[in-house]
């Protein structure tokens, strides 16, 4: 491979308050016995931090509280040297806070305070020129649209969490990343997609289209899954480094399903997003299929 591919990522920086727990409450049910622990995450955070460990150059452009969270929340990012130097402060909110609870089997449900992600406001954003921007719908809609019109290389959106955009927001991507749910909560409005739409079903793997026909399929070995918290942040990162590093359509998705099950075979969002020797090493000792 030759020099690194740089990637810029417009979103969200959080704090996760995680409780594991046997099982997941139903609505109105109370479920004891939890274990109690935070990690940094956020949708951009994730992103931005596992296009790094798989080998891209990355800019996080985002948006923190002047709180102690916020120090938590980029910890791992500035070990990891993902170049914060477009992550602002706001005085006045604080930094975004994602209570999560994960069962045993690595289901989990995620209650999100954005807090000074929604203050990520156009006039904030300055991209530094880069192969890819990806994107994801944690901070205002309108600040993404005003990245997406800027930036002139490949773009992908990740439409996670499912809410209206704008269509013209769909057909600027060269890539959208949804997961199931998210696919049936856009229904026809992903036809508008003049680029490349990636759906990913979970351990079933995911699937590939291109002006609606089939691309590429891919399905991941069956893993023990512990928190499946960041594989889809995992996956959509990984996905774009492939396309624009040059690989081919299926190559990418195999490289990006691997990526997104080695995440899921830890805890916690940031902590379990793998190094790209990890990803090759599973793709070497698994079929995919
Ligand atoms: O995609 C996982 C992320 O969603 C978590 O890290 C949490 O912060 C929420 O934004």
């Amino acid at each position: 491979m030759g020099s690194a591919r740089s990637i810029v990522v417009v979103g969200s920086v959080n704090l996760d308050i995680v409780a594991r727990v046997e099982r997941l409450p139903a609505p109105g049910e109370t479920v004891s016995g939890a274990n109690l622990n935070q990690f940094p995450g956020g949708k951009g955070a994730n992103q931005a931090l596992a296009a790094k460990r798989l080998g891209a150059d990355v800019s996080l452009v985002a948006c923190v509280g002047n709180d102690a969270n916020a120090a938590a929340a980029l910890a791992l990012l500035s070990a990891g040297r993902v170049n914060l130097e477009c992550c602002v402060r706001d005085e006045s909110a604080s930094t975004g806070v994602a209570l999560i609870a994960v069962s045993e089997n690595g289901e989990n449900q995620i209650v999100v305070a954005p807090g000074a992600n929604r203050e990520l406001q156009v006039e904030m954003i300055a991209l530094p020129e880069s192969d890819a921007l990806i994107c994801q719908l944690e901070v205002p809609v309108d600040t993404l649209m005003y990245a997406a019109e800027s930036f002139a290389g490949f773009m992908t959106i990740n439409l996670a969490p499912a809410l209206d955009v704008p269509d013209v927001l769909i057909r600027r991507a060269d890539l959208v990343v949804v997961n199931e749910i998210e696919a049936q909560f856009y229904g026809d409005k992903l036809d508008c997609c003049k680029g490349l739409v990636a759906t990913t079903f979970g351990e079933k793997g995911a699937v590939l289209t291109e002006a609606g026909s089939e691309v590429a399929r891919s399905t991941p070995p069956t893993i023990r899954a512990v928190d499946t918290t960041g594989a889809g942040d995992t996956f959509t990162a990984a996905l774009t480094l492939a396309i624009v590093e040059g690989m081919g359509l299926q190559a990418a998705l195999d490289f990006a399903c691997a990526a997104g099950a080695v995440a899921a075979t830890k805890v916690g969002a940031q902590p379990s997003l793998p190094e790209r020797a990890e990803v090759e090493a599973f793709l070497l000792s698994s079929t995919i299929g």
